[in-house]
């Protein structure tokens, strides 16, 4: 596993070209600003982690990539195209988004093979293909033990195994990941990171990961930044960012050892 990992920071296939550019994001909820001008762009094939202290707007950057949130200045450009005004379920579409939210993403009164279902009945014309598929992802997930359990009776790792999965019935372009290792026991955390290079190593995708996790994180990305007080602060290849001072002011802490 750690191999992999290595090997995969060292391939020459990742291209030098945005597939999400986000130009002077600004998120407003009411009266207070969120993310003042944020910038920031994700190369394609690129896996990038987004870092910050709990409410530093990681999500709500996400949410608005996705366009569940409009901002209030500013834009999204997704694959060069100005995607600003386009709606979610266009963007998901078109652009093959995928997304893993912070918190729920499944049917609580559907099984395990339901959610996976309800997804599959939506991208997959083919019935075998669709069934083919959720078995694959049952046995890449290790799901088989709950396969016909309503999802409100999972675990919390057990339902982030089953919302990751969810993301990857529809073939994708750019996976984004709202803290997917949260819960997750340290043998379910590789093997999610293990998926996450993979899906970059052989389908070329791109993938943004927040989460609080720092060394989990930062052992299978590229590249991450630390958002802070609205701002990206800093950002760099894992081994620069844990020494970047202001990284270390504003998220890691002194002593934080990766
Ligand atoms: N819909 C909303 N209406 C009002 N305020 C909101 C809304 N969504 C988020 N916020 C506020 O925006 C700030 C950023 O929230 P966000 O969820 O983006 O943070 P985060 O960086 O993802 O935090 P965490 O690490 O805890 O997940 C928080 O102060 C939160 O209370
Ligand atoms: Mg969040």
């Amino acid at each position: 596993m750690s191999l992999l990992i290595k090997k995969f920071r060292i391939k020459s296939f990742k291209e030098e070209r945005p597939i999400i550019e986000i130009k002077d994001l600004t998120i407003t909820y009411g009266n207070r600003q969120i993310v003042e001008k944020l910038n920031l762009t994700i190369q394609k094939s690129e896996i990038c982690g987004l870092l910050g202290p709990n409410g530093a707007g990681k999500s709500s950057i996400y949410h608005s990539i996705i366009g569940l949130v409009k901002p209030s200045f500013g834009k999204i450009i997704i694959n060069g195209i100005d995607a600003t005004h386009i709606p979610t379920y266009k963007r998901c579409s078109e652009f093959g988004i995928s997304w893993v939210p912070q918190y729920g993403g499944s049917w609580s009164d559907l099984t395990v093979y339901e959610n996976l279902m309800a997804i599959a009945e939506l991208h997959i014309k083919i019935k075998d293909e669709r069934a083919q598929k959720i078995n694959n992802l049952i046995r890449k997930f290790e799901l088989q033990n709950v396969v016909n359990l309503k999802s409100k009776f999972l675990s919390g790792g057990q339902i982030r195994k089953l919302t990751i999965a969810m993301a990857m019935v529809k073939d994708t372009k750019i996976l984004i990941l709202d803290e997917p290792f949260a819960a997750l026991d340290p043998q379910s955390v590789r093997m999610i990171q293990q998926i996450i290079v993979s899906l970059q190593m052989f389908e070329r995708i791109s993938v943004t990961i927040s989460d609080h996790s720092s060394r989990d994180l930062l052992s299978c990305v590229d590249n991450a930044m630390i958002l802070s007080e609205g701002k990206i602060v800093a950002k760099g290849s894992p081994q620069e960012l844990v020494k970047n001072t202001k990284a270390i002011e504003a998220y890691f802490g002194e002593g934080f050892k990766f």
